[in-house]
């Protein structure tokens, strides 16, 4: 027999008991344990339950309502607290991992072009307008391509006018400067005519200094037709630094000597700071030496494939640093390779 008026009795201390220990719980890992406790198969509750079978008829149902209502109870209360407990986390989360959207973002670092670049780009822009394409050729060169081809014998003295790095491999060495690439062009075209400009970074043994790097870049320009004429050379390059400069500009023609040219000439601009009267820019001349440039020599015609008897034409290569140094006033040349960013923003 079962003391039924008892177990009616302790259905309310298992329930206030029950209530008390799920104020304490904290967590997930709490929550389980006390539903293992007051609402699993051995808890008080459903020992009661258990106990109904014993209970004589009549109290059963009163007992039995009871219990449920207890066991609901828990339930509810469980739940209930389930629920605080994820608010309860959610606040925590929002608090420790704050967003604060108002904060400023990071900058980004701005790209630009490097000013030489900017220089170079105007450049092909001008001869672009007067009809040559931009061809570029490889900074690794063979000596047959750097001086060979361009009538440059092994031994001959012209030799001593560039200063070449050699790699480690024979016959393989920097380009001194963009030369070679007329050969590259010639070879691919002959005998078409062409009138492109051949762009790209030259290096070249030499002792450093405010005005001379190991490291530049130059603008070759090559024209090959039917009747090209020294007059053809002058007037466009004349034209040339009209359009970049400004029609005002004035230029002179020297006389000079290059194995691959012949004849042969430099060419000059009047000092851009003193207009002429001779400045420290200018060593006290008036003039600005810009570029060299000639008749295709007839060797180097008919090394790219043109027969000299048919076809002549005129090159020249500049060095657009000159002119990149005299539009925003750099003092040192070395500050253009030198990859200073403080230097290279300001462009
Ligand atoms: N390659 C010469 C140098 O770097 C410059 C030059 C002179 C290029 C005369 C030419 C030319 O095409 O005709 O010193």
């Amino acid at each position: 027999m079962t003391d039924e008026p008892k177990l009616l009795e302790s259905l309310d201390p298992i329930q206030e008991k029950a209530l008390a220990e799920l104020e304490a719980v904290q967590d997930e890992t709490g929550l389980s344990a006390w539903r293992t406790a007051h609402l699993g198969k051995n808890s008080a509750v459903m020992q009661v339950f258990g106990q109904l079978p014993q209970v004589p008829k009549e109290l059963r149902p009163q007992l039995g309502q009871k219990a449920n209502r207890v066991k609901q109870a828990l339930e509810a209360a469980l739940a209930q607290r389930a629920q605080a407990l994820q608010e309860m986390a959610l606040q925590r989360s929002l608090q420790g991992e704050r967003l604060d959207v108002t904060l400023p973002g990071r900058p980004r670092g701005r790209g630009r072009l490097h000013p030489n670049t900017l220089t170079m780009r105007e450049i092909y822009r001008v001869f672009g307008e007067m009809g040559f394409q931009v061809y570029r050729t490889r900074e690794v060169e063979t000596d047959e391509y750097n001086f060979e081809l361009l009538n440059i014998p092994q031994h001959h003295p012209a030799r001593d006018l560039w200063d070449t790095f050699h790699t480690t491999t024979p016959g393989v060495l920097l380009r001194t400067h963009t030369s070679p690439g007329q050969i590259h062009v010639m070879r691919q075209y002959a005998p078409q005519p062409l009138r492109v400009v051949l762009p790209g970074m030259c290096y070249r043994y030499e002792q450093v200094s405010t005005r001379k790097d190991i490291q530049f870049t130059q603008v070759e320009g090559l024209v090959v037709d039917q009747d090209v004429t020294l007059a053809d050379l002058k007037g466009t390059l004349n034209e040339f630094y009209r359009r970049l400069f400004g029609r005002q500009v004035r230029t002179r023609f020297r006389a000079s000597y290059f194995p691959f040219t012949e004849p042969s000439g430099e060419m000059d601009v009047e000092c851009v700071l003193c207009n002429g009267a001779g400045c420290a820019m200018c060593s006290g001349t008036g003039w600005l030496e810009l570029l060299g440039c000639g008749m295709v020599h007839p060797t180097v015609l008919q090394n790219g494939g043109y027969d000299p008897e048919k076809f002549s034409g005129f090159a020249f290569g500049m060095g657009p640093e000159r002119t990149t140094i005299l539009r925003y006033r750099i003092q040192d040349i070395r500050d253009l390779w030198g990859n200073d960013l403080r230097f290279l923003e300001q462009f």
